[in-house]
């Protein structure tokens, strides 16, 4: 036996929706760089699901049917008022999706017709509980979301009551094109693994939410935020990055288990942070974050990943730290069903092998004798 510890380069399934081939990524054939320019969320999420870009009446009837699922069930938004106020963002979202198929009928219903109504269900859906678990603990009502608008404009709306601000909405859209799909990531992989077993679609969703929370993967961009928190100011950057670089500590925001030049979406996010910036009026965030990649790219050849830049925008935006991670499953909830629906079409159940290192030949000591 061979083992590959975190299957690195292991190959474990084909899969036409996205693409890293020499550091280029693209979501089914179509550079990243040029959807992100030119391509809404919404226009992304049809590519995903369907191959194809959609042509204007196919991108309408798409917006109508967000529009027609994004209210959650009453029971949902019940049972986030008993969770407790100190609950996890990402935790809230995994047990509220996992409690979404308890009052969907067809939540086992296997056809295709079913799943595909399913996946844009749940991404309509996984906004309008992101958005109301963030008002429900601050002791305010969840908004109704609105009808005929786009996902960001929609989360914006629900999150503070107000219209929006269109720099705002195209920032987050923008955000949730680059982040909608990403290859064999670990909470796709997770969904796939899940559902390849034949388990419903919530399931797969639940899993991929449950490994997208962690530090070394969604929870990343969070955890940029408290490093920048932490640092406070300008000056205190080099003194901070040195200490933990010189310490063995990681620095969240960097590295890539396959890009090793570079993140694409990175720069878009730079891109992003620098013109928030300027808009408002403070560059403190953009400048900081511009300082630590300089120190850490320096000093250990490492470069940002998605989740370095998308901390100072998201702040900029003013969303709170805790909602950086739910985003990011807002956006994945896209290619993580497109990745469902695919493994659905041609599946094998995926099991792995373990080496065993344990003792061997041993026996049951009578429990008196252990
Ligand atoms: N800061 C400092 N050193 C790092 C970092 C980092 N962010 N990332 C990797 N390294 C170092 C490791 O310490 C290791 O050094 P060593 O060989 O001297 O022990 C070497 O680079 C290889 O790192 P691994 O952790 O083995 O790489 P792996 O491919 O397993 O992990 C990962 C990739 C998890 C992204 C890693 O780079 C990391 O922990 N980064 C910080 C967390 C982060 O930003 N995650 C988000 C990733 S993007 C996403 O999921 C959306």
């Amino acid at each position: 036996m061979t083992v590959t510890k975190g299957l690195e380069g292991i190959v474990a399934t084909t899969s036409s929706i996205s693409s890293i081939i020499d550091g280029v990524l693209t979501y089914r054939g179509i550079n990243i760089d040029d959807l992100a320019e030119h391509a809404s969320f919404e226009e992304v999420a049809y590519l995903l699901w369907y191959g194809k870009l959609p042509n204007q009446s196919e991108l309408d009837e798409l917006i109508q049917k967000f529009s027609e699922y994004a209210a959650v069930p009453a029971q949902v938004l019940e049972q986030i008022k008993l969770y407790p106020s100190n609950t996890n963002s990402m935790a809230a979202l995994r047990t509220a999706v996992s409690s979404l198929a308890l009052y969907d009928e067809s939540a086992n219903d296997m056809s295709q017709e079913a799943n595909i109504r399913k996946a844009i269900k749940l991404q309509a859906q996984i906004p309008t509980i992101v958005a109301a678990f963030a008002r429900i603990r601050k002791g305010q009502e969840p908004v109704a979301p609105k009808s005929g608008v786009s996902i960001a404009y929609n989360f914006l709306y629900m999150l503070t009551g107000q219209e929006p601000d269109q720099v705002a909405v195209k920032a987050l859209d923008q955000a949730l094109v680059l982040h909608a799909d990403h290859e064999l990531n670990a909470s796709t992989f997770a969904a796939r693994v899940t559902v390849a077993t034949l388990s419903d679609i919530y399931s797969g969703v639940t899993s991929a939410i449950g490994a997208l929370k962690g530090p070394l993967h969604g929870g990343a961009n969070e955890a940029v935020m408290v490093m920048l928190e932490e640092i406070g100011s300008f000056d205190n950057v080099e003194s901070y990055i040195n200490a933990k670089l010189a310490n063995k500590d990681k620095i969240m925001g960097f590295g890539h288990r396959v890009y090793k030049g570079g993140d694409p979406r990175a720069k878009h996010l730079q891109k992003m942070s620098r013109e928030l910036g300027k808009l408002t009026g403070n560059m403190e965030l953009y400048e900081m974050s511009v300082k630590i990649e300089e120190l850490v790219t320096g000093q250990k050849g490492l470069k940002p990943n998605v989740d370095f830049y998308s901390a100072s925008v998201y702040t900029t935006l003013q969303i709170p730290r805790d909602l950086f991670t739910p985003i990011f499953a807002i956006s994945r909830c896209s290619g993580w069903t497109a990745h469902i629906l695919e493994q659905y079409e041609n599946n094998r159940l995926i099991r792995p092998r373990a080496e065993y290192t344990g003792p061997v030949d041993q026996k049951v000591t009578p429990i008196a004798e252990r």
